[in-house]
């Protein structure tokens, strides 16, 4: 019969074999009879495995005795069946070095016990040690790659757009300014305002809120485009669904109007959501049992089901004439608030929404004008739990149309002139969307807090780590 093959730690060895690991103590335990079981992690994956040490090692009072969790081994011994629960094998440990103790244990910020989502926060530097944070960073690392993945199997070219822009794409004015001025003495014009020509670029510049207008250019070109990377928006929200620095995937499509980038909206979601739920089922299955149980069920459920297409017209509708009782009033021309899009994705339709034709007051320059001179070809994808997680449009492609936008905002043309070019050459009707990275990890885990999803967040008042 052929032996059996182990996977630990993402390598792969056979039953009976000797085996070294190296990782760090989860917990340790000791049995009356003289022997230590360490539970052993590595980060790599969920499982950690199992390292049984009898008290004969020679140095088992010396060190082994002395591990606990957070302290960094190397243990070598044979690799067997585990007579124990809760795990399938084990390493009969023939050889324990320690590479680092843990210096006082009673104060180590990540001892064993079970710390609240807030406590770890305030130890961003140490808590990807914990098993939460391990799961949320493999779940992560799963999406960003089926992200790539799915846009390379359809011919897609990722492009880098600049972190350090002129223009506010959003034109919402929560841009963070970039400058190597001295604040405690600023260059003045002779008019008394703050030379920004003697700065390091020879004008204003910020970092960016959207790569979207920069992919334009791209999607003008090559047709079928993406960025993927951080953007940034100083708004002073206090909410578990805003970050100050946060990363968005935009793809942008050239001879394409709305309901393309609809469809290719859903297509991405449902095949990340795939690929997370057959390449980290063992994250997975942590979240559901311990975060949120209905995490792997959503995600199955989003798959299979086709999401619905609703107008903002009607959906205003339907928010004024139901039973809720909501803490910002509604009508025709308000922006949704959260509270609006969790009611329609999760008590009226049960299932994501693709929310189109918003109206122009509300909605960003760039974005298509539709037929009635009202609405434009806006949409947001709402998903149960959480909300908007997509925001998108068609673009305007018509410069007489788009001028006309620029004007009515009081946005100045010259300003525009490298983005209006692309309405004069060739010009081509074109759409995309940005998703929210975060919210997409958040909407996936369970994990309620967007803080809680990205390594190091930078929110108001705080930028530590
Ligand atoms: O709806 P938004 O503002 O759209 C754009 O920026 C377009 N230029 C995208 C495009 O068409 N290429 O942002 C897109 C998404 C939102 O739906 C949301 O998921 C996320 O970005 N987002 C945030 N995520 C975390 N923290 C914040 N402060 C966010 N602001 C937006
Ligand atoms: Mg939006």
């Amino acid at each position: 019969s052929k032996t059996p093959i182990v996977d630990i730690f993402n390598s792969k060895f056979a039953l009976g074999s000797q085996v070294t690991v190296k990782g760090w103590i989860r917990t340790r335990r000791d049995s009356k009879a003289g022997i230590s079981f360490l539970n052993i992690y590595d980060g790599s994956c969920f499982d950690p495995i199992q390292a049984v040490v009898a008290a004969e090692l020679t140095n088992y009072t010396s060190d082994v005795l002395r591990l606990s969790a957070g302290c960094s081994v190397a243990v070598t011994g044979e690799l067997v069946e585990s007579p124990g629960k809760g795990q399938q094998f084990e390493i009969q440990a023939t050889k324990v070095e320690v590479l680092g103790f843990v210096e006082d244990p009673e104060t180590y910020p990540m001892s064993a016990k079970r710390h609240s989502i807030e406590y770890m926060r305030e130890h961003a530097h140490l808590r990807p040690r914990t098993n939460m944070f391990g799961a949320v960073t493999r779940v992560r690392n799963c999406l960003s790659h089926a992200i790539h993945n799915f846009f390379y199997e359809r011919g897609f070219n990722w492009i880098s757009t600049p972190i350090i822009t002129g223009s506010d794409c959003e034109g919402a004015g929560e841009m963070f300014q970039v400058s190597t001025l001295d604040l405690e003495n600023l260059p003045r014009t002779d008019a008394g305002k703050i030379d920004y020509k003697k700065d390091f670029f020879g004008k204003e510049t910020f970092l960016t809120v959207s790569g979207q207008l920069n992919a334009e250019t791209y999607a003008c070109a090559l047709t079928n485009v993406y960025t993927f990377g951080p953007t940034f928006r100083a708004e002073n929200s206090h909410t578990t669904r805003h970050l100050a620095e946060f990363w968005m995937v935009e793809p942008e499509i050239a001879f394409a109007d709305l309901a393309d980038a609809a469809q290719l909206a859903e297509d991405m979601l449902k095949y990340v959501f795939n690929a997370v739920l057959t390449e980290r089922a063992d994250d997975m299955a942590f979240f559901a049992q311990r975060v949120d149980k209905e995490a792997i069920t959503r995600l199955q459920k989003m798959v299979s089901s086709k999401f619905v297409r609703m107008d903002y017209t009607e959906a205003i509708d339907i928010l004024q004439n139901c039973d809720k009782t909501f803490e910002y009033p509604v009508e025709w021309g308000v922006d949704l608030q959260s509270e609006h899009e969790r009611y329609l994705a999760e008590e009226h339709v049960g299932a994501p929404i693709i929310l189109q034709n918003y109206p122009k007051d509300i909605k960003a320059f760039y974005m298509k004008l539709n037929g009635d001179g009202k609405t434009v070809a806006a949409m947001d994808v709402l998903a149960p739990g959480i909300g908007e997680i997509i925001g998108g449009s068609q673009r305007e492609e018509d410069l007489a149309a788009l001028d006309k936008r620029l004007d009515e905002m009081g946005l100045d043309k010259e300003d525009y002139s490298w983005y209006r070019d692309l309405r004069k050459y060739g010009t081509v009707p074109h759409a995309g969307f940005g998703l929210g990275f975060e919210r997409l990890v958040s909407y996936v885990t369970g994990v309620q807090n967007i803080r809680d999803v990205i390594a190091f967040p930078r929110a108001p008042g705080t930028a530590e780590f």
